[in-house]
């Protein structure tokens, strides 16, 4: 069948100072997964390309340009998950990790752990040869400047968060075999508690795949996102509606009306249909969508 690959940058207010380095951040990443998949590649290699890249760009939270936490330290969560086998691997409060997702990706091969935490999956990391960098190879003057005003004011707020900065990256694909995966990726809340995770690392919180209806991946404020299983309960109703932005639209009905949470979700189906759908007051995104040729890029709002 003919591959499709939706990218989002996530789900917050996105200024207009930011708006096209988001947009271009996510149609480079939808182009280079495209690209994999339009090869021969699986889904899996496609979206894991496709959340490396946003890592590799300081514009996301999530690899370089990721926020803070408490202590000023940055701490990593990933996901990658596998349609067909259902397998996952995931990381969680990595630290000194450029590529989170490619550690993920690792892990998902493993048969004995799918999902590792801080030092034990630096170790992974290590015994799988991905070199450490500094807390200070993954830090932006943005993200500085939002620390020391922490530093001055003492200040968190978490709700302000999804309407003010900038949260995940994530990807979902299907390949020309009719396989599909997704990938999420994320710096998480800034001014997290050193240790915290939140939902994008979790199976069927952050993302979910499964050949028999769809992937799709997650963004916004953790907590909720897991109360709700956001990414998993998004695919059963796509199971029910087979309309990936009806689906998408009413997974974020219930993450509002349950517990008042704020993000967004998007969504490749079986049938290769593409779908997105937010409550913040926008949502990065872009897709090209096979079967139909139809391609689009931009803020949703
Ligand atoms: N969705 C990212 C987080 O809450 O950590």
């Amino acid at each position: 069948m003919k591959p499709s690959i939706i990218v989002h940058g996530g789900a917050w207010d996105i200024p207009e100072g930011l708006a096209e380095s988001n947009v271009k951040g996510c149609e480079h990443a939808a182009h280079k997964g495209f690209e994999e998949l339009e090869g021969g590649a699986s889904a899996l290699d496609a979206v894991v390309e496709s959340v490396a890249a946003m890592e590799d760009n300081p514009t996301f939270n999530a690899g370089v340009g990721a926020v803070l936490n408490r202590s000023g330290m940055v701490e990593l969560d990933a996901i990658v998950m596998d349609g067909a086998s259902l397998r996952y691997g995931a990381v969680a409060a990595i630290q000194s990790t450029r590529n989170p997702i490619k550690v993920a990706r690792t892990i998902l091969d493993e048969r004995n752990y799918s999902l590792l935490v801080a030092e034990g999956a630096l170790k992974h990391a290590d015994e799988h040869g991905f070199s450490r960098c500094s807390a200070e190879d993954l830090l932006v003057g943005r993200e500085l400047e939002d620390y020391r005003e922490f530093q001055r004011t003492g200040r968190i707020r978490t709700r302000l968060h999804f309407s003010g900065e900038a949260d995940t990256v994530g990807a979902c694909a299907i390949d020309q075999e009719g396989h599909v995966a997704c990938a999420t990726s994320t710096g998480g809340i800034p001014r997290k508690h050193l240790g915290r995770v939140g939902d994008s690392p979790i199976i069927g919180c952050g993302g979910y795949a499964d050949d028999r209806a769809g992937a799709a991946s997650a963004t916004g404020w953790g907590e909720q996102i897991a109360s709700v299983i956001l990414a998993k309960t998004a695919l059963d109703l796509q199971g029910q509606l087979s309309d990936p932005t009806a689906a998408c639209r009413e997974a974020v009905s219930i993450l509002s009306e349950r517990v008042d949470g704020l993000g967004g979700v998007i969504m490749v189906g079986i049938d290769g249909r593409v779908g997105l759908y937010h409550n913040t007051p926008r949502m990065a995104f872009a897709f090209i969508e096979g079967m139909s040729g139809s391609t689009g890029a931009g803020i949703s709002l």
